[in-house]
């Protein structure tokens, strides 16, 4: 059976952990390459044992000439680079009165400026090849909301409305910009000031027993790789622009 990656080449960031690990075992096991960007080096480089097309990258996302150095080691090999996988992000939780300009400016920093720089980055080979995929995360945070996470909701929201932007922009050289929006999903992320959030009775109560999440669980990080898989490969040929929700219904109920 054909892989529906192979002969791709892909960088994912976020890839130590949670959706952006599990995108890279799924993109790996679909015979791409894959560049995987994080800081804890020891989580990539287990990755990479794991599945021999993987290399790690180890640097900040706010370290903007790493991210150069990144995307260059990933082009110079292959002589190409496919699919944009922009999906490091982190959130904290404080009212707005308790928060700070600083926190502001590095959430920004991390969740929205670097998907920015690395579309900067890629684009240029991309528009050479004629040929490219980029995928951004951003959050059902950014279509409703909750209290405590303005900054993240503001990243999450500037996330979708560049997108697509970008995407007309880039549509006359066939590269592609579409949006996934996870819902709740079970990962570190989930883990709140040592807290499986989605342990909690409130969370039972609320999102499970009463269906706030119509489907009646968090989601696994395997089940928005699969979403981010299919913006990323050939089998998406007439979607741009888009965001996906994958949410298990999070959104549509009141
Ligand atoms: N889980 C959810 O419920 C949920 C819901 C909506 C949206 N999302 C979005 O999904 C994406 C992935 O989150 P996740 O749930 O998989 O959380 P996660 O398990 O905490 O993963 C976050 C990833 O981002 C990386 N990262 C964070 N800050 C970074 C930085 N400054 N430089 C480089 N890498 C950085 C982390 O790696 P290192 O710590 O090793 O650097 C990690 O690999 C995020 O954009 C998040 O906003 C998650």
């Amino acid at each position: 059976m054909s892989r529906l990656l192979a002969n791709k080449v892909a960088l994912i960031t976020g890839a130590s952990s949670g959706i952006g690990q599990a995108t890279v075992r799924r993109f790996a096991r679909e015979g791409a390459t894959v560049i995987a960007l994080a800081r804890r080096r020891e989580r990539l480089e287990e990755l990479a044992r794991e599945y021999p097309g993987v290399t790690p990258f180890a640097c900040d996302v706010t370290d903007h000439a790493a991210l150069e150095q990144c995307v260059r080691q990933a082009v110079t090999p292959h002589g190409r680079i496919d699919v944009l996988v922009n999906n490091a992000g982190f959130s904290y939780y404080q009212r707005h009165t308790d928060s700070t300009l600083e926190q502001w400016r590095q959430t920004m920093a991390v969740n929205l400026e670097a998907y920015y720089v690395l579309a900067q980055l890629v684009v240029p080979h991309m528009i050479r090849q004629r040929y490219g995929r980029i995928v951004n995360v951003s959050s059902t945070q950014a279509l409703a909301s909750e209290p405590l996470v303005g900054a993240y909701a503001a990243s999450k929201g500037g996330i979708n409305a560049w997108s697509r932007t970008l995407a007309v922009d880039l549509a006359e050289y066939g590269i592609l910009v579409n949006v996934v929006a996870p819902g709740c999903i079970h990962t570190e992320m989930s883990t709140i000031h040592g807290v499986d959030e989605t342990t909690t009775p409130d969370f039972q109560e609320w999102y499970v027993r009463r269906r706030k999440i119509p489907l009646a669980r968090p989601g696994q990080p395997e089940e928005v790789a699969n979403a981010i898989l299919f913006l990323s490969g050939d089998q998406c040929t007439y979607i741009t622009g888009h965001t996906l929700v994958v949410d298990g219904g999070l959104t549509i109920t009141f």
